[in-house]
């Protein structure tokens, strides 16, 4: 694929991983940055809490470490303007924070705790407010670090029988969005139910014009289906989700199938258990160890998948509260 400026941003490779509440973890981010990722944006942060209690309570999502991972991308939901520009002046004033390199908004998350409060995929219905959201940050940014970009990413729809909004990402383009990624479900297919590149490709034709990267996500699994989206859709770039939970080495495996080289096998059960040993102790580095053992259960099954006995030990695995018996129960070491 081309390479991928977004804004002023380079980005080294247009493969991404896209947002995953719980799997985008700061070491997991690195991991990724190291198989070769353009960039990978954090989990979806609120603007609102932000702007009314301050980083310390999101820090554990949003914290970026650009030495580390190259470009860096945080995420913010709301629904309200104000809220967007109270959070971005916070972060860019958070030592820890203000060297991020884009700032995403989410207008595709279908849980219905976030919709209800009018964000997330609930935008979709309203793209005058959606528009003004974007401006707000634009705005935001040009008085405070002019070249940091501005990127949505959202969705084919918000009904079910929705197949592509132009006018919506046409009205955030209007607004001066950077980038737009859009998976290719709808609202009520949350993750269920097939991606439409079809749906897709309706809406990157509606914003070719304006020369800003677009990017496509659904279903992609391997270097057959990214050459697959990409051919359908026409996009720029790629982010990918689910398949990359416990496997880092998915990236690794689409860039070569891209470039047309060999596509390098899946690591050993050891190098396997090593990494997911690697993430677990990174999470550490800023969370309890009791605490992190706890958050990292629900992806310590993924890095394990398919191995042999895996079925049991995942088992065992959801009820570790530490690190030595995390190692024990995977005889790792
Ligand atoms: C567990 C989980 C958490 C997610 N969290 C977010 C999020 O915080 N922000 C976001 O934009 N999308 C989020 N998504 C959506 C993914 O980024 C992606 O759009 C979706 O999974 C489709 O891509 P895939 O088929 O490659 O998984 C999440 C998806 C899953 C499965």
């Amino acid at each position: 694929m081309k390479s991928v400026k977004i804004g002023d941003i380079k980005i080294k490779n247009p493969i991404c991983l896209s947002p995953m509440a719980g799997f985008s973890s700061l070491p997991f981010r690195i991991i990724c940055n190291e198989q070769g990722t353009g960039y990978c944006p954090t989990e979806l942060v609120s603007a609102r809490s932000i702007r009314y209690n301050g980083v310390d309570k999101s820090l554990k999502y949003m914290r970026i470490s650009p030495e580390e991972e190259g470009i860096t991308a945080i995420q913010l939901f709301g629904s309200e303007p104000e809220d967007f520009e109270a959070a971005i002046e916070t972060i860019m004033s958070t030592p820890v924070l203000k060297e991020v390199s884009i700032i995403d908004i989410n207008m595709g998350c279908p849980v219905p705790k976030v919709i209800k409060t009018g964000s997330g995929s609930a935008l979709m219905e309203d793209p005058v407010r959606a528009a003004s959201i974007v401006k707000a940050c634009k705005k935001t940014l040009e008085g405070i670090c002019p070249n940091i970009p501005v990127t949505v990413k959202t969705r084919i729809g918000y009904n079910a029988e929705d197949k592509g909004k132009p006018d919506f990402v046409k009205a955030l383009a209007d607004a001066g969005a950077d980038m737009i990624c859009v998976h290719g479900r709808t609202r009520p297919q949350m993750y269920h139910g097939e991606s439409s590149n079809e749906a897709i490709a309706v809406m990157r034709e509606a914003v070719r014009g304006y020369g800003i990267p677009f990017f496509a996500n659904g279903d992609i699994c391997d270097a057959q289906s990214a050459k697959k989206i990409i051919e359908d859709t026409g996009c720029d770039g790629i982010m990918i989700g689910r398949a990359a939970r416990g496997n880092p080495w998915v990236f690794g495996q689409v860039i070569a199938g891209l470039e047309g080289k060999d596509i390098p096998q899946m690591p050993s059960a050891e190098e396997r258990k090593a990494m997911l040993i690697r993430e677990l102790e990174g999470r550490m580095k800023y969370l309890p160890e009791d605490v992190a053992v706890r958050e990292f259960r629900c992806v310590m099954p993924f890095y394990i998948k398919g191995l042999n006995g895996s079925a049991g030990i995942k088992v065992r695995l959801c009820s570790a509260v530490s690190l030595d018996e995390v190692k024990e129960i995977l005889d790792f070491g």
